[in-house]
């Protein structure tokens, strides 16, 4: 049997473990960098490791690659974890900014893409657990 693009997953498609690698430590250089940023930097740990690494996990998990996250911690359950934090619409689009920006640098544009920057968007929004 041939494998079409259509056979691959978003992970497979958008380049697979590397792709994911890069884009999530673009996505936390930015959120340490821009001033813009600082709204969502400031909820965070001082040290970004252990984000960038969960959120690589996740994003391998949720774009259809192993399973990391889920093996580890079990069920996502991410809005739930996000709860301790207030997240209304600056800290949304403070997030946004960083992983819009990182995609754009890190992946080739492609359909793939296209339809991952509409998943993120999506789920982002999803995340908001305060007014405002
Ligand atoms: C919308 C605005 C968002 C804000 C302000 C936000 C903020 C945070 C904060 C403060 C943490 C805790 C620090 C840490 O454990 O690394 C965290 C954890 C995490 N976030 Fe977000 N986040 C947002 C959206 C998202 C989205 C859209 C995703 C997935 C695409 C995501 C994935 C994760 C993951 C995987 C963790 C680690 C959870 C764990 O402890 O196991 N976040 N986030």
């Amino acid at each position: 049997m041939t494998t079409t693009p259509s056979d691959l997953t978003p992970y497979a498609e958008l380049g697979g473990e590397p792709a994911i690698r890069d884009l999530v430590n673009r996505f936390y250089d930015l959120m340490d960098e821009l001033p813009e940023a600082y709204v969502v930097r400031k909820l965070h740990p001082e040290s970004l490791a252990g984000s960038r690494q969960k959120l690589f996990e996740y994003l391998c998990g949720w774009l259809g690659g192993p399973q990391h996250y889920v093996e580890k911690y079990g069920h996502p359950r991410m809005r739930a974890r996000h709860m301790p934090f207030a997240i209304g619409e600056a800290e949304r689009d403070a997030w946004l900014l960083c992983m819009l920006q990182a995609l754009e640098e890190i992946l080739p544009a492609s359909a793939a893409r296209e339809a991952f920057r509409e998943r993120l968007v999506g789920l982002a929004d999803f995340m908001r657990n305060r007014d405002g």
